[in-house]
């Protein structure tokens, strides 16, 4: 099986829109009227949630009007934001075809659905004229992603000139084994973590210019262990990735804090402009 079909296999649910739904009316909302800020505990598929999503935004400095593609965009929490809290014209494209639907279905219940269109595609074969976003975003997607020359070199090529590039990704911070199931691969074929230092370099050797990293690891976890608090208080949160990741969550989730706190992996931003 080649990567990407292992990898839109890993991300199918099966049953995902029902699952959500199921989800959302325990927590007492109304799946036919939904807001994006409503539904930010299932639809941000990435360490730091929706806080690490609206850092992004403020660094790259989102204006209303601006036409922003996320590259990789799961469930659509990302896009949704960009475009109702800063005004963008977002397009997400993504591997997984259910996750496209269902970014799909929960953007038109949240009424943004001509600010946030979606659809299926690679990272590595965009569907988009060059020059077509002044931005785009990558957030936990890279971990994916074997050929990120490749995946910058698109990136690249449908930004205009002098457009920004926003990636959030977990990045290698130490050598060793990585343990695995991770969130984003239950096995290592299917996961290719890189040090920031690599980042740097493809993004540059394709062409952008580095404007700026940030390591998010101290951000995440102290976000982490409040909501562990929260939920030692008041119970687990009727809305949360558990609704995502099925099964194998608490194994998933526990092996990527070992690994963040033991200092192999770091949630790292870098910000780069065309
Ligand atoms: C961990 S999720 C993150 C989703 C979203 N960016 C977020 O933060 O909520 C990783 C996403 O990347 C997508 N993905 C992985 N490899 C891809 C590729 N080559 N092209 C497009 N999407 C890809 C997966 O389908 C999945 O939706």
């Amino acid at each position: 099986m080649d990567t990407e079909t292992a990898v839109a296999k890993h991300y199918t649910h099966g049953s995902l829109e029902q699952a959500l739904f199921q989800a959302l009316r325990s927590a007492g909302k109304d799946p036919e009227h939904l807001t994006a800020d409503e539904l930010s505990g299932v639809d941000e598929f990435h360490l730091g949630w929706r806080p690490a999503t609206a850092a992004l935004a403020k660094d790259l400095g989102l204006r209303p009007g601006e036409r922003l593609l996320d590259i990789g965009s799961g469930l659509g929490g990302p896009a949704r934001f960009f475009a109702s809290a800063c005004g963008c014209r977002v397009e997400g494209i993504d591997l997984t075809d259910e996750f496209v639907a269902v970014a799909v279905s929960l953007t038109r219940r949240c009424g943004l659905a001509d600010k946030a269109a979606f659809r299926q595609g690679s990272a590595l074969d965009l569907p988009y004229a060059a020059g077509s976003f002044d931005v785009a975003t990558l957030i936990h997607v890279g971990m994916n992603i074997g050929d990120k020359a490749r995946l910058f070199a698109e990136a690249k090529r449908v930004l205009t000139p002098g457009g920004r590039f926003g990636v959030y990704d977990v990045m290698r911070a130490k050598q060793g084994p990585l343990p695995f199931p991770l969130p984003w691969s239950q096995v290592p074929e299917t996961s290719f973590v890189e040090t920031p230092e690599t980042y740097r370099r493809l993004l540059t050797e394709a062409g952008f210019t580095i404007e700026g990293t940030v390591d998010r690891s101290a951000f995440v976890l102290e976000l982490a262990r409040a909501q562990q608090a929260k939920a030692a208080a008041e119970g687990p949160p009727a809305l949360s990735l558990q609704v995502l990741m099925g099964a194998t969550r608490k194994e998933r989730m526990a092996n990527v804090f070992t690994a963040l706190e033991g200092g192999l992996i770091a949630p790292t931003q870098i910000l780069a402009r065309a």
